[in-house]
């Protein structure tokens, strides 16, 4: 069979999957109608399924001759964002957007299905399709569907998934070898002093200079206490505190985010901000709290699995659309637990169009995808598993 002509046969079923699931985007968890959605999808074709894994996750098992078992995974949730472009197919849930393109991801795993359902007398094993849920809010739906089995019965051999990325041109597929995405975290600081009038500073305890001082002696982790061959990014994304121009506040709350790639310098940079935060808290008279939630871990694509991915992506659309990343992202992905247990790889489907808008940042509101790019990942997962099962 030619999967490649299956999947671009396929292209315009592929489109309407995915703007009708981009119409419902539903944030982690909550992802019911989507997941009826794709539960209806997979029974029409006649494919074994489980719902209700991680709450809102859909797993469909295809059976095929032979004992070997990958797994393909898609994410299904949604971002608390609204929508900035006026499509047709614009989100009709207030609030909500597929601002991440896991509405593709969706889409190319259920055209996947639907080649792979066609041809299963061929299959030489079985192909488990996971659509997990809430893969943007920890601890992250992968960690939950694995603790629930998911890898298991039948055992999973190996896992391959993808992301649409709009840095790189639609056409082009990217690859690493060895970690691709970070460590990351969240963390909250709450920085309290004594509240006052702004005209009386030296009667207070000004937690504004207090926190000021921490956000920059929190860049010096990165530039000055870290090894400069280490990537460690350390970012305040939200401060809150006070209320008009003449009061000094009580407190206030600093939120942010520690991504690296050496796992081994996550407890050294713990250690450094309650270091920076004792001294600033010292200097002033205040006192802190330091709140550090661990997010997902480094995400390591198995080199043998992604070099045979890299044959598949040259064998389907030419060398010239196989890209190799070069530098890790600091972003994350909790697909990164999938490949603590089983050997697989995470690839970046390029979807990159300057004249079709599809150029926006993930998790922008004028976000979109290249929609001729969905053949291209529906090809690629479905030849993975017939190649890999063989
Ligand atoms: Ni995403």
């Amino acid at each position: 069979m030619d999967v490649k002509k299956e999947a671009f046969e396929l292209t315009e079923k592929l489109i309407e999957m995915r703007r009708q699931l981009h119409e419902i985007p539903e944030i982690a968890y909550e992802e019911v109608k989507t997941s009826a959605y794709i539960a209806d999808k997979l029974s029409e074709l006649g494919i074994e399924i489980k719902t209700g894994i991680a709450k809102t996750g859909v797993v469909g098992i295809l059976k095929g001759n032979g004992k070997k078992t990958i797994a393909l995974r898609a994410d299904i949730d949604a971002l608390p964002v609204t929508e900035a472009n006026n499509v047709e197919y614009k989100s009709k849930h207030a609030g909500n957007m597929h601002a991440c393109g896991h509405d593709a991801h969706m889409s190319m795993l259920l055209g996947t299905a639907m080649i792979l359902s066609k041809f299963k007398e061929h299959l030489k094993g079985q192909v488990k399709f996971i659509f997990q849920p809430s893969e943007e809010s920890l601890p992250g739906g992968a960690k939950q569907m694995i603790e629930e089995g998911v890898l298991d019965n039948p055992k999973v051999d190996a896992i391959f998934g993808l992301h649409c990325d709009p840095t790189i041109q639609t056409g082009k597929i990217g690859y690493k070898t060895g970690a691709l995405m970070a460590f990351t975290s969240e963390f909250i600081i709450l920085l309290q002093g004594k509240g006052g009038h702004a005209a009386d500073p030296s009667n207070s305890i000004d937690p504004i200079i207090m926190a000021s001082d921490v956000i920059q002696e929190l860049q010096k982790i990165p530039s000055r206490w870290v090894n400069p061959i280490e990537p460690v990014v350390v970012t305040i994304g939200s401060i809150h505190g006070g209320t008009t121009f003449n009061i000094i506040p009580e407190e206030i709350e600093l939120k942010g985010t520690v991504r690296l790639l050496n796992t081994e310098l996550i407890e050294k940079v713990k250690g450094m901000i309650n270091g920076i935060l004792k001294g600033i808290t010292s200097i002033y008279g205040g006192k802190y709290n330091f709140n550090f939630v661990a997010g997902y871990p480094v995400l390591v694509n198995n080199k043998e699995f992604t070099l045979f991915m890299q044959r598949i992506i040259k064998g389907l659309f030419g060398e010239e659309n196989a890209v190799e990343i070069d530098k890790p992202l600091m972003v994350g992905e909790d697909f990164a637990y999938y490949l603590q247990k089983v050997p697989g790889t995470f690839l970046l489907l390029g979807t990159k169009n300057e004249e079709k808008g599809s150029f926006f940042p993930w998790h922008h509101p004028h976000f979109n995808i290249d929609e001729d790019a969905l053949p291209i990942g529906t090809a690629l997962f479905a030849k993975c598993a017939i190649e890999f099962l063989k």
